[in-house]
């Protein structure tokens, strides 16, 4: 088994354990709608349940590394690598009692992304990729599409939430995209959003003010199946900015020709 496959196979035992407790857990939050403060404590709880499961499970296998996760912040340690987790990505989604959420896992080297995984617990699918070793969902191997024309392209995108974001920015930079593509999903997981970009199923997509456990796994998916992940000026940043555009080549430089004369959001 090589180095990163033996990563890999690491993330996947913590991700499957951590997604039978968030399956269990979706199963029970449509019976709690009746109280909405209810469901999203139940599923703060869920959460945050899902995240101690994958701590324990990574520390275990590689107690070296440092732990970062959504919920519970940054872990002891002083090595040069980092987990970056998020437990339950489609937070919304879950609430509602829709079926599309997911477990992302990074592992970050001296600031760089070297393999990650997003899992989806409901589909039991797996995405996973690492530096130079291609993006795979399953044992299946992933490519970006090959839709070169704007007119013919599903993009994916995010929409930032009440009270969060730019909405003026966001509104204008949606206004100058869907007068040019076949279509726009706004699905509510980042992470499954780049996974679908490395499958070929969204043609692109763009986003703003992301954190950087949405993005760390879904950024090494695309690229290694052969996209392109920058945000809107072409810079490398995008764990520091949140600001992401991707797709393949021909449709990454089209949505970052239409979205950087827009400019960057003000910070929220
Ligand atoms: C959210 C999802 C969503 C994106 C939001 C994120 P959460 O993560 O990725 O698609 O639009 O910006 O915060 O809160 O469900 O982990
Ligand atoms: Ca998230
Ligand atoms: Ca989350």
């Amino acid at each position: 088994m090589t180095q990163s496959s033996a990563l890999i196979h690491v993330m996947d035992r913590a991700a499957r354990k951590a997604g039978r407790a968030l399956v269990r857990d979706f199963g029970e939050v449509e019976l709690l709608q009746v109280s909405k403060k209810g469901a999203a404590d139940f599923v703060s709880a869920a959460d945050l349940r899902a995240e101690q499961t994958l701590k324990e499970e990574l520390a275990r296998a590689r107690p070296d590394f440092i732990f970062e996760g959504e919920e519970t912040g940054v872990g002891a340690g002083s090595g040069k690598t980092r987990w970056l987790v998020d437990p339950l990505d489609g937070t919304t989604n879950f609430l509602h009692g829709i079926p599309h959420f997911a477990i992302s896992i990074a592992v970050v080297e001296d600031g760089k992304i070297t393999a990650g995984l997003v899992y989806s617990p409901l589909l039991d699918e797996v995405y996973s990729a690492a530096s130079g070793e291609g993006a795979f969902v399953g044992r299946r191997r992933l490519r970006v599409s090959a839709r070169s024309a704007l007119k013919e392209s599903l993009i994916a995108t995010g929409i930032p939430y009440l009270g969060r974001g730019d909405h003026k920015h966001y509104l204008s930079t949606l206004e100058c995209v869907m007068g040019k593509v076949a279509g726009i999903r706004r699905f509510g997981s980042a992470a499954l959003d780049l996974a679908y970009v490395a499958a070929g199923r969204f043609d692109g997509f763009w986003e703003f003010g992301l954190k950087p456990w949405d993005v760390a796994a879904g950024i090494i998916l695309v690229r290694e199946a052969g996209g392109f992940v920058t945000d809107a000026r072409g810079g490398e940043d995008m764990l520091g900015t949140g600001d992401i555009v991707a797709g393949n080549g021909a449709i990454h430089q089209e949505l970052r020709t239409l979205l950087s004369p827009l400019g960057m959001p003000a910070a929220a």
